[in-house]
């Protein structure tokens, strides 16, 4: 019998494609109780159904209200290669933060017309890939473009333009006002005017204050800050932009009394706002990461030990080297005792990792069923920031990745071995010849940082 029993400890029912079989948790069909036993734990497995529906929703959306749209994928979510293959498949390019995520995308068959490199101060090996791979590039200041052009000339060129102070998303995922990121549109100009006398054709405008925002209002905001944006800069140079980038930042419940996103009202405030500000013909970009990936991916893991006390501590396997957002933002992420769904919550309980740091807690005072060793439990929303953030502390493997496709679980990452933790360590005494053929070979580790 198919019971919807919310994951979030509410009436609400389980977002599809989780189901509730019984008291188990499925995926598409596939008990998560049987994967785990398949592919050991943590196990990050994710739904390529869900992915698809995203990203159409997205789509659909958005070429709605304004044509011509692009839709490009933050690879920094999770830049597992089948990820960015199945998105591409839905016509989707790359918002990319290194070379080595440009050289991922392009193994996806991603086209470099349908590339963004953002650079964050970045090395001058980095800029002169970026050029070479014919990617178009986001510079964070105008002061970069000197460096960019030594190197070639991209394809397409914009600016991260910096708002100024804004209320946009929680408190670390704020990028505007004082930040690192970005720049004042009137440092930029004189850098767009050298940009169009160096003959590049394709000049746009790109904005990212924030991530892991619900408010439809914040967008319209976004669009109204690119547009006057685009009205100052045709005043002061003549140049119109052919794109304007509205970054990523597209939020997803993470909490029970949040709502969805109404991506409808979001694609029409923005498009109302660009009307009249841009010519027709100028496109539309937008480059979510985490609307495209959170939903569609759980991190099961496995209870170790509970050990009790006034609140008691379940203990799992994953720990902030899985899974870093509790540790890092307070993230709240919603928890699902996989096998155990439809029974009565216990007295809350810390969930924490196996980490020795006092941060390694994935959920403080949680309402659970009885939890013992040898539990499942399923953390939803995993899929964006996830596995990308996780790392090897405390000497532990990073995790395997499954992509449920088809109603078939398929392992995308292999679960790293203690082999691949020692791998990269040793004396090695190298001859110049051997570190230019690794540098050669490496797109991420490139040259030195002067590009000598
Ligand atoms: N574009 C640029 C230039 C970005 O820096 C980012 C994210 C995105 C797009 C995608 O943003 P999204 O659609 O996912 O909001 N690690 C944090 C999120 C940091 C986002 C950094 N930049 C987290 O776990 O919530």
């Amino acid at each position: 019998m198919r019971r919807a029993i919310s994951p979030w400890g509410d009436e609400r029912e389980l977002p599809a494609p989780f189901a509730a079989e019984g008291a188990e948790l499925t995926l598409e069909g596939l008990s998560v109780r049987e994967l785990a036993e398949r592919f050991g734990t943590p196990l990050y497995v994710t739904s390529e159904a869900r992915l698809r529906s995203n990203a159409r929703r997205l789509r659909h959306a958005f070429e709605t209200s304004w044509e011509p749209f692009r839709l490009l994928y933050a690879v920094k979510a999770n830049n597992n290669p089948e990820i960015v293959r199945a998105l591409r498949s839905e016509g989707c390019g790359a918002d990319c933060s290194s070379p080595a995520e440009i050289e991922i995308a392009r193994r996806a068959g991603v086209p470099a017309s349908k590339i963004l490199y953002t650079s964050v101060f970045p090395r001058e090996d980095e800029l002169a890939f970026a050029v070479r791979a014919g990617t178009a590039v986001n510079l964070d200041d105008p002061a970069l473009l000197p460096r960019l052009l030594s190197h070639g000339t991209p394809r397409a060129l914009s600016f991260r333009l910096n708002p100024g102070p804004t209320e946009s998303g929680p408190e670390g995922l704020r990028f505007s006002g004082e930040s690192k990121f970005g720049t004042k549109l009137s440092r930029a100009l004189a850098a767009y005017r050298t940009a169009r006398r160096s003959g590049i054709h394709e000049l746009g405008m790109h904005t990212m204050p924030g991530s892991n925002i619900l408010n439809p209002e914040h967008f319209r905001l976004v669009a109204r800050f690119l547009g006057r944006s685009a009205r100052v800069l045709r005043r002061a140079t003549g140049a119109s932009p052919s794109f304007l980038d509205m970054g990523g930042g597209l939020g997803v419940p993470y909490r029970s009394h949040e709502l969805p996103l109404d991506l409808e009202a979001v694609a029409r405030g923005v498009a109302r706002e660009l009307e009249g500000s841009v010519d027709r013909s100028c496109e539309l970009w937008t480059e979510p990461g985490r609307y495209l990936m959170a939903d569609t991916t759980v991190l099961l893991t496995r209870v170790t030990h509970r050990k009790e006390g006034r609140v008691p501590f379940v203990g799992v396997d994953a720990g902030m080297q899985t899974l870093l957002r509790p540790a890092l933002y307070g993230a709240y992420h919603p928890m699902y005792a996989a096998t155990q769904l439809g029974e009565r919550p216990a007295r809350p309980v810390h969930v924490v990792g196996p980490v020795c740091e006092n941060t390694d807690v994935l959920a403080r005072s949680r309402r659970l069923p009885a939890l013992a060793a040898g539990d499942l439990l399923a953390i939803g929303n995993a899929g964006a920031y996830g596995f990308s953030m996780s790392s090897q502390y405390n000497t532990r493997p990073r995790p395997a990745e499954v992509l449920v496709r088809d109603g078939h679980a398929v392992l995308v990452r292999r679960r790293e071995t203690l082999e691949d933790l020692w791998s990269h360590t040793g004396v090695w005494e190298p001859s110049p010849s051997e570190l230019s053929r690794a540098a050669a070979s490496a797109p991420g580790a490139l040259a030195g940082p002067t590009g000598s």
